[in-house]
Formats: structure tokens, C-alpha cells, sequence
């Protein structure tokens, strides 16, 4: 046995024994994909202590590099949109752009995909987990769309290494690919404010769709929608705290110039922004505002924290005094205000958890709905 073998059936096991592999099929596909092929270019490794987080590069003649290709981490292979290990001699101090999902959470994915023999897949996001797709269901049932050309091009180099040859598309997932529909599954491996009805469309009646849904506070869920007879797609978040790179037309805008956080009307706040501390109760504040932008500025020599709509030019700025929060909001919407009157309806209803919420997609848009209370469209 070589030792890439004996890792992965190490990396099986462990995957078993955390219940995150779960089916023979699956299981077979991770002792037997080599998921070092997806990861020859090498990847980053965050610099211990570094704050900001510093990345350093991690080549593949690196001894400790085949060992690491099978630990149960996300790796990174693309920082700032375009650089790759090999660019980087030392470390950079930027924002990774694309990684290597880590395989407890691929597999996760894949086995609440409740795949069959024979379904076909369109999944957005290319690399590892195509693999395993195509081990486990053919390359002629899989279409892969990547937006990135370099990552796509990296993972079909790994893709053919082991011998698979599926549908890869470049270009932007949100779109699905119309050409190859329609498909039992869709399954997305980055985060979406709102899942584009163009995956609806393209997944065939009672089929699947998987998908990450996040907004700009950063709270996200993995929700699986059934698609019906009548065109919409209907499910539940399934737990886990799960987070994706957001798709990359979804990411949020540069700050741009700040509003005069001066003006405004202020008032006492009922909520101070530690509800955003809270996992399930950020995402029930980022339902009432999910295209606003979080930041804590120091003024006047206290800490304000910021929210702020770019596109509507929306934001609320909050701050304590003596033991007191106070607000003050500008621009179009008051989202202070609605992020206090989403957050105080769901504790109402018991504070619902988030997979007690219900997600519909239709042509018109996204619902997320909780139990007992009103609704919220985003
Ligand atoms: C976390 S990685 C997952 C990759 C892969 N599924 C794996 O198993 O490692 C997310 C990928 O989604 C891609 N991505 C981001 N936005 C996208 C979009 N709009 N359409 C298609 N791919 C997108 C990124 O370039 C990145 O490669």
C-alpha cells in the first residue's frame, strides 16, 4: 500500500468515526480519490499569531505536505483573487479567495445530497468534491461550474489525473448551466445570499438543491429545498453552523466613503449589538438586513459599531454611554429598527432554532419563515 492510500483510508475512518461519513458508496469514494491531486499547486497555511492572519505557502516539496493533503482541514490554494502558492515567497497578508473544502464537511454535504445511482449533479464549485462525485456516480452525471479559470483549470489537471473527465464549465454558478439540465441534485460548495431560481429551474421535480445561505453579518446555514411539481423549491436548514466563501458576484461592495455618522436622529436602543454575538440570533438580525455591512470604528474615544447598506446608503450606529446603548440611524430604511423588531418577534415565538425555519424559493424570490410568527423575505 503507498502512502497516500494509507492516508486515505485513515482520513475514511476518521470521517466515519465523526459521523460525518455515513454510507458505503461515499465511503469508497474517499479511500479511493486522491485528494493530494487536488492540492499539486500546493496551498497556505496560516502563520501562527499573525494578526491580521499572515499565509505562508506549503509546496508539495514540502515533507510534510502528502500528510497534510489528507488532514481534515479546509486548505487554501488562492489568495486576493489571483495568487498561488508558487507566487509567494515568504508570507502575504491578504484574503484567501479559494480553498479546498475540508473533507468532513464535502462528505457531509454529499450524504445529505441523498444521492442515488444514476442521478445526475450539477454542482457549483469545482475541485475534491467533484471527484467524489464522479467516483461515485460517473463523470457523464456530473457538471461541475467553477467562476474561477485557474481553478478550474487546477482541479481538471486533478480531475484527469484520476481519470475523470466530467462536464466543467467555467463561468458564474448562480447561473447554473442550462445545457446539461435537467439535474436530480444541485449542490453548492459557496455561501449565497439568495439561491438563484435559475437552480429551481434546472433541478428536475422532486430533486434536490443544497445550498449555504449567508448575508454580510456572516451568520449562514446549510438548507436542503425538495423542488415540487408546481416550479418552487421548499426545505429546511440542517444545523451545523456550516459557512462557505460567499459566491464571488455575492460578496459585499467596498465601504466606499462613510456616511456623516453625526447626522441622524438618536434614540435608546432596545438591542445592543451583542445579539450579534449569538450564531441563531445574528442570522435572524441579518434576515431584517442582509445586505449590511458590520465594522466597529473608534470616535471620539469610544468604540461605535456600524451598519451600513452601501447599495441603499442605509445605517445605523450604535454605541454605549454610561450603561446605555444608544442608536442613531441615516439614509433610506431604519435598520436598527429592523433588526430590533425581527429579533423581538422571533424571541417571542421561543427563539426558534434555525432548523425549525422553513426556506422557499419561487420565481419571485426567497422566503425564510420561522414557526408561529410573520415571515421575512430576503
Ligand atoms: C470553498 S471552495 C469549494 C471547492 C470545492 N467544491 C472543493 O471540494 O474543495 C468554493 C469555490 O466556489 C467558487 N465560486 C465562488 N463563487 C462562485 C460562483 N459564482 N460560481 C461558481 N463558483 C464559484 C470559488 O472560486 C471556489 O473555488
Amino acid at each position: 500500500m503507498t502512502d497516500d492510500e494509507a492516508l486515505r483510508l485513515r482520513l475514511a475512518e476518521r470521517l466515519v468515526a465523526g459521523g460525518h461519513l455515513r454510507t458505503a458508496p461515499w465511503r469508497a469514494a474517499v479511500e479511493t480519490v486522491p485528494r493530494h491531486e487536488f492540492l499539486r499547486d500546493g496551498f497556505f497555511e496560516p502563520v501562527e499569531g499573525s494578526a491580521p492572519t499572515a499565509w505562508r505557502p506549503v509546496l508539495p516539496d514540502d515533507p510534510r505536505w502528502l500528510e497534510r493533503c489528507y488532514d481534515d482541514d479546509s486548505l487554501v490554494t488562492q489568495i486576493a483573487g489571483t495568487v498561488a502558492p508558487r507566487d509567494v515567497r515568504g508570507e502575504i497578508t491578504r484574503t484567501p479567495t479559494s480553498s479546498r473544502t475540508m473533507p468532513s464537511l464535502v462528505v457531509r454535504m454529499l450524504e445529505d445530497l441523498s444521492v442515488e445511482d444514476g442521478n445526475r449533479v450539477q454542482e457549483i464549485g469545482s475541485g475534491y468534491s467533484t471527484g467524489l462525485l464522479c467516483h461515485r456516480l460517473g463523470e457523464d452525471r456530473v457538471t461541475s461550474v467553477e467562476v474561477d479559470r485557474e481553478v478550474s483549470a487546477a482541479t481538471g489537471v486533478a480531475l484527469g489525473a484520476c481519470g475523470f473527465f466530467p462536464e466543467l464549465v467555467v463561468g458564474d454558478g448562480l447561473a447554473g448551466h442550462e445545457e446539461t439540465a435537467p439535474y436530480d441534485r444541485t449542490v453548492a460548495t459557496c455561501g449565497v445570499i439568495d439561491l438563484p431560481y435559475a437552480w429551481v429551474r434546472q433541478t428536475r421535480p422532486g430533486g434536490i438543491i443544497l445550498a449555504t445561505l449567508c448575508g454580510w453579518l456572516y451568520s449562514s446555514e446549510l438548507a436542503r429545498l425538495t423542488v415540487g411539481e408546481d416550479g418552487t423549491a421548499r426545505g429546511r436548514f440542517l444545523g451545523g453552523q456550516i459557512s462557505f466563501m460567499l459566491a464571488r458576484p455575492q460578496l459585499p461592495p467596498p465601504l466606499g466613503m462613510l456616511p456623516d455618522l453625526d447626522s441622524g436622529h438618536e434614540r435608546p436602543a432596545r438591542l445592543a449589538t451583542d445579539v450579534l454575538d449569538d450564531w441563531n440570533t445574528r442570522f435572524v438580525a441579518q434576515l431584517a438586513a442582509p445586505r449590511a455591512q458590520c465594522i466597529s470604528l473608534d470616535r471620539d474615544g469610544r468604540t461605535e459599531h456600524v451598519l451600513l447598506d452601501v447599495d441603499t446608503g442605509a445605517w445605523a450606529a450604535l454605541h454605549e454611554d454610561s450603561g446605555q446603548w444608544l442608536v442613531r440611524q441615516g439614509g433610506p430604511a431604519r435598520l436598527w429598527d429592523d433588526v430590533e423588531e425581527q429579533v423581538t418577534r422571533w424571541r417571542e415565538a421561543g427563539a426558534p432554532g434555525l432548523e425549525e425555519f422553513e426556506v422557499c424559493v419561487t420565481r419571485e424570490g426567497q422566503t425564510i419563515t420561522w414557526p408561529q410568527a410573520g415571515h421575512s423575505i430576503w
